[in-house]
């Protein structure tokens, strides 16, 4: 693939990893993602924004794409680092051996973690908010932007063309092809993106929606025409479409969220199965949509974009030896580290031996601060008067999603 061009002096580089390693070691990619670079060419020198890992090739790709606009390695005079995470820096180490002479631009303490992850030492060059860098003919603003997604992260805008190059903020899994701007996809196409926009934030962002948010309102006093992530797609048509987007993934937080219901089932024998399609036709009584997600089948990653959306959860999971069906733990453990709280929620679940689900999910579930609907516990298969009291169970957590 070739560098695209985004205007006259900014060119767009990326890489589409394509993989079934996990992104963070932990979050499947089934479509993809792209790592994004771009290329501002000063008249009197250029600079590079962003780099990759060796991952699938990437750093073959980003010379290449280099190549394709006449520019190699060693001519970039500056390199930007607006954020750490070795996904936009792991190749920092090799890319310096073949330009020695390149100058780091970083924030304070992005660069002290060039100094402790990759050894380097030299020309390093510190900017803070305000702070420009002057390429000839062109001049790019750097603007501080803490916990998107980590202490260290910083912006780089360019008021000519208006393009804001916000590195993981308003980025996205999937992976670009040959088509890297939101006017060149059809909807259908702009709704995977959507999709997988969500699972992006509430995977890798949602811990700091409220950075998100005090981002936002900072930028807004930027007149931004282009926004250029370093996932994703870049968006040139419409920007304010994927800002006011995360700033309803932000928002989602707090609420308002979406009334429906996620619902997280796992079952042994199907005794929990049973009882739980009584509670399906309660939410139905009562019009909530409702998504499923059985674990440990689904991935954790799609579990969580969903619940983040929602108003309502729905755990159902019978009892293991006397604690909760063990993948229901880590379900629980992401959704307090991604911030899933104060929803609306009913657990229900069956037991074969002897109980003690409900006492262990009791006392890992406390820190979300969910309403609960009253759970319900059954022996065995549920019987006439068991599914009576579920289907009730199931219009009650309805009644309380809708408000
Ligand atoms: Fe895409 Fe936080 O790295």
């Amino acid at each position: 693939m070739r560098a695209c061009k985004v205007t006259e002096k900014i060119y767009a580089l990326h890489a589409d990893i394509e993989t079934e390693d996990l992104f963070e070691g932990i979050w499947p990619i089934p479509d993809g993602v792209s790592l994004n670079s771009y290329l501002v060419k000063g008249e009197t020198s250029c600079a590079l924004i962003d780099l990759v890992r060796d991952w699938c090739k990437a750093p073959d790709e980003l010379c290449k794409q280099l190549a394709s606009i006449d520019v190699a390695i060693e001519d970039v005079n500056y390199l930007i680092l607006n954020h750490m995470e070795p996904d936009h820096t792991g190749w920092l180490a090799e890319f310096k051996k073949l330009n020695p002479k390149v100058v780091i631009v970083a924030t304070a303490k992005a660069l002290e973690l060039v100094k402790s992850f990759y050894k380097i030492e030299e020309n390093l060059r510190a900017v803070k908010t305000g702070d420009t860098l002057d390429l000839g003919g062109i001049r790019l603003v750097f603007e501080e932007a803490p916990n998107l997604h980590w202490p260290e992260t910083m912006v780089t805008y360019e008021p000519e063309s208006g393009t804001l190059f916000s590195c993981d903020a308003f980025g996205s899994f999937g992976k670009l092809t040959n088509r890297i701007f939101d006017d060149e996809y059809y909807s259908e196409d702009l709704k995977n993106f959507e999709d997988e926009t969500l699972r992006y934030y509430a995977n890798i962002v949602a811990s700091f929606g409220i950075f998100v948010k005090r981002a936002i309102e900072k930028l807004s006093k930027l007149d931004i025409k282009i926004v250029a992530p370093s996932h994703g797609l870049i968006w040139r048509e419409k920007p304010s479409v994927i800002i006011n987007r995360y700033l309803k993934y932000a928002n989602y937080m707090d609420g308002p969220r979406e009334k429906e219901v996620c619902v997280v089932w796992g079952s042994m024998y199907g005794n929990t199965r049973d009882g739980l399609e009584y509670v399906l036709k309660g939410l139905e009584d009562e019009h909530v949509p409702y998504t499923m997600f059985r674990v440990p089948n689904e991935d954790v990653s799609f579990v969580l974009a969903e619940a983040y959306r929602c108003e309502g959860i729905i755990m159902a999971m019978p009892t293991y030896e006397y604690k909760m069906f063990p993948p229901m733990g880590y379900v629980i453990d992401i959704f307090e580290r991604k911030h899933i709280w104060n929803r609306k929620a009913l657990r229900i679940g069956s037991y074969g031996w002897v109980g003690g689900a409900q006492k262990d999910y009791d006392n890992r579930i406390a820190p979300l601060k969910w309403e609960h609907v009253e759970p319900l516990e059954w022996a065995g298969q549920p019987d006439e008067s068991t599914g009576k009291l579920l289907r009730e169970r199931g219009r009650e957590l309805a009644r309380r999603v809708k408000g």
